[in-house]
């Protein structure tokens, strides 16, 4: 049977310590527990504004503990040398706007072309797998595989947020069409953002599907039953 790998992003664990500025709770500790709960791999977005995970939680992750490491980030410089210095497993180019509460929608490839082109060079000669947060948009798919993307993640905020079965099924269309897109061009299948426990079915049964990358909804359950089981639920949802 095709098994979904479960990418789990840690940020909110490092949002709760943040908002202290404290030691705990230990990302370390949070991706020991997504390791052995059935967690594929361990995900953290490092924003400019550093509001969760800092550079360090990266570092530690990467030395403390063994496993699969996932780094989604802006396409700039500053992010591209981090990467280059820490070597996560692999890399989602977002989009990043200074003011938004969480990523608003997949990267615009247009007018900035050379610019992403050079850094999924310079990534993929590292070693690092690179994936690029797009819409479920033909063009966009088609000009991450020509910049030399590894994977697409689509993202699923807008079918996350439909309102009504209607709507809903719109959305979920439009991320098959794109998945089988993907798949044509023989590049790795991601989707993410807004999934949680009623609506990832859908997703992870898009044919081809090979990993959801899910943070918010697994971090909000594991306050009520812990991360253990919340890593280990989500994982058997996506079966
Ligand atoms: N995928 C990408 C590219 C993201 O930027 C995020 C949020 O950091 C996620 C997935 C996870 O989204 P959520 O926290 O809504 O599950």
């Amino acid at each position: 049977m095709r098994q979904v790998k479960l990418g789990v992003n840690i940020d909110h664990v490092a949002t709760l310590r943040q908002a202290r500025m404290e030691k705990n709770p230990d990302t370390v500790e949070a991706a020991r527990v997504v390791y052995s709960s059935g967690g594929d791999m361990v995900v953290m977005h490092l924003r400019q504004d550093r509001r969760h995970i800092q550079d360090s939680d990266i570092e530690r992750v990467r030395h403390e503990v063994k496993g699969l490491i996932h780094l989604e980030m802006a396409a700039i410089p500053e992010m591209e040398k981090l990467a280059l210095r820490v070597r996560p497993d692999s890399v989602c180019l977002v989009p990043e706007n200074p003011r938004e509460v969480t990523t608003e929608g997949g990267l615009k490839l247009e007018g900035k072309q050379t610019e992403l082109g050079k850094i999924i060079k310079n990534l993929s000669n590292a070693g690092i797998e690179v994936s690029v947060f797009t819409d479920p948009a033909p063009q966009a798919i088609r000009a991450a595989h020509n910049l030399g993307a590894d994977s697409i993640e689509l993202c699923t905020s807008k079918y996350s947020e439909a309102w009504g079965k209607k709507l809903q099924a719109k959305e979920l269309e439009k991320l098959q069409l794109a998945g089988f897109l993907v798949k044509e061009l023989k590049m790795h299948l991601h989707a993410g953002h807004g999934l949680d426990y009623y609506n990832v079915a859908p997703i992870a049964r898009i044919e081809g599907m090979d990993c959801l990358n899910i943070g918010f909804s697994i971090i909000s359950r594991a306050m009520f039953v812990g991360l253990k089981t919340a890593v280990a639920e989500m994982k058997r949802l996506i079966q």
